[in-house]
């Protein structure tokens, strides 16, 4: 069963919360439940829904530091069935506090399991640009880690402690953690780029999204407006893109459970 998706990358501005709020955008567009979570202390996702940190009472912060009930930090957006658990800068503490804790790993993944009454079929996790104790929490709790990466060489190289601490979440606390990178901002006429995507496949074969999403400066703008691209420019190539991912992400769900034993 594909539910909780974390987007992760220690690597900074490679549209990680970009591709949050697109896909998550994009899966409600098709009438799914959809929850994004902010997990990072700059706020990005909560400011690109048009609020203000430090606004709302509940916020990510509160599950993590304070055990709070995931259901309890959500909040309604502007976009039909989208909703949202905004961030503050307090979750910066969590890297500080949370490891002196027994069972810290599995906070998020409890807070996701203890939910009484699930409303939501999917679950989108922005990560800040680390690899500490918050994206470690939202990687125990993920059935798909989806991986932006620019087809630069630099974050390509990234990709290497990824896969190392992708290996040990799986022997510590959730052995089937399943990844895919997505190859974001990607120019196709630049050669380097084409290079480096192709590389990407030659190595990580299905590990990589056949959806690629191309530099569109409409992906810019649209967190000014403070709604996702597919409500801002409905036609663009973002959309578009970004639709087509939801699509690819749902066959990629139908696969997975068929393979689960009945
Ligand atoms: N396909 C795209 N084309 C053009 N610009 C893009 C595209 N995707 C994202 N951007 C822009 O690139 C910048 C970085 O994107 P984003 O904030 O999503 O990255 P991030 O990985 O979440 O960054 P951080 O590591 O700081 O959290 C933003 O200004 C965003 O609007
Ligand atoms: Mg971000």
């Amino acid at each position: 069963m594909l539910r909780v998706i974390t987007i992760s990358n220690e690597k900074g501005g490679v549209a990680k919360t970009t591709s949050t709020l697109s896909l998550g955008a994009a899966l409600a567009e098709l009438g799914h439940k959809v929850l994004v979570v902010d997990l990072d202390a700059q706020a990005n996702l909560t400011l690109s829904l048009g609020f203000e940190p430090g606004e709302s009472e509940r916020t990510s912060s509160d599950i993590m530091l304070d055990n709070a009930p995931l259901l309890s930090a959500c909040r309604k957006t502007d976009v039909e069935n989208l909703d949202l658990i905004p961030s503050s800068s307090r979750i910066e503490t969590s890297e500080q506090f949370l490891p002196v804790r027994t069972n810290y790993m599995t906070i998020l993944q409890r807070a996701i399991a203890n939910a009484p009454s699930m409303p939501y079929e999917y679950i989108i996790l922005d990560c800040p640009p680390a690899l500490g104790a918050i994206t470690q929490n939202a990687l125990a709790a993920a059935d798909l880690l989806l991986i932006p990466t620019q087809a630069e060489y630099f974050s390509a190289y990234a990709l290497r402690n990824m896969m190392t601490l992708i290996r040990r979440i799986r022997e510590e606390h959730n052995p089937n953690l399943a990844y895919r990178i997505l190859v974001t901002m990607l120019d196709k006429r630049n050669r380097t780029h084409r290079n480096i995507h192709d590389q990407l496949r030659a190595t990580f074969g299905e590990g990589v999204f056949n959806t690629v999403i191309e530099i569109d400066t409409k992906l810019r703008e649209s967190p000014i407006a403070g709604l996702p691209i597919t409500r801002y420019k409905t036609g663009a190539r973002g959309s578009t893109q970004y639709r087509v991912l939801a699509q690819e992400l749902m066959e990629y769900a139908k696969e997975t459970e068929n393979r689960q034993p009945a």
